[in-house]
């Protein structure tokens, strides 16, 4: 196993790793990988479009000085499991809208002490800002209609000066009119009007089709 990303990202052959924070349990069916003492599991990049930004050839890996991290669309906790192996002292707040799967996220975070599972609309931050406080880092995966609008929202209400973004934009929530390269073209523009500098965009197909990962940064 080498190190691929600092912090805690992990290759062996073609697949990605991190370094299990939850000893002996998968989440999702994933392999898990003994060596030197230590276990790792796999990162399915067709289960997460972090992992499939890394081996579509992101370049970015602004984790390092990463604390506080809101995610917003976790979900069962997928990707955010993941970040969890990652930056096992950081503080993660994970915001689900579904109280279903809500569920899940609440059962992950029993296992996990760095995971804090919030039930809440992202279109609402004032609802949950006193909570997170200022974040280093904020991630968004909601697949929604709106969802550079939510992600302005959010950093208004909840990042730090110059904290670090990440974006997980599906093209076809938004418009099935225009391309994805159209959609991805009129969204880098808005979020660029909304005062955010982009760094990255990187196609996440064929991992997840009409997906595009966005790194960006908010302003100073
Ligand atoms: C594509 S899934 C996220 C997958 C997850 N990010 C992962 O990689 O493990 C999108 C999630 O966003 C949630 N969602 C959609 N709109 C939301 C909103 N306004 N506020 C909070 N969560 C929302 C959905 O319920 C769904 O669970």
């Amino acid at each position: 196993m080498e190190l691929y990303r600092d912090p805690g990202v992990y290759r062996q052959g073609p697949g990605l790793y991190t370094l299990n924070l939850d000893r002996g349990n998968r989440l999702y069916g994933e392999d898990l990988v003994e060596e030197e003492g230590q276990e790792f599991r796999r990162w399915d990049p067709f289960r997460s479009k972090l992992s499939a930004y890394l081996l579509r050839g992101g370049r970015a890996w602004p984790f390092a000085r990463v604390h506080r991290l809101l995610y917003l669309g976790a979900s069962h906790g997928t990707t955010l499991s993941h970040l969890s192996d990652i930056l096992p002292q950081a503080r993660l707040f994970g915001v689900e809208k579904s109280p279903r799967t809500f569920g899940a996220l609440l059962a992950l975070a029993r296992r996990r002490e760095n995971l804090y599972p919030l039930l809440a609309d992202a279109h609402l931050p004032e609802r949950y800002r006193a909570e997170v406080g200022e974040v280093e880092l904020l991630y968004q995966d909601v697949a929604q209609r709106d969802q550079v609008e939510v992600l302005l929202e959010n950093v208004r209400a909840c990042a730090k000066p110059r904290a670090e973004i990440l974006l997980m934009l599906k093209t076809r929530s938004v418009t099935q009119t225009a391309t994805p390269r159209e959609v991805l073209r009129s969204a880098e523009r808005a979020l660029g009007e909304g005062g955010l500098e982009l760094r990255e965009s990187v196609d996440l197909a064929p991992f997840a089709r009409g997906h595009f990962a966005l790194v960006l940064g908010a302003p100073g």
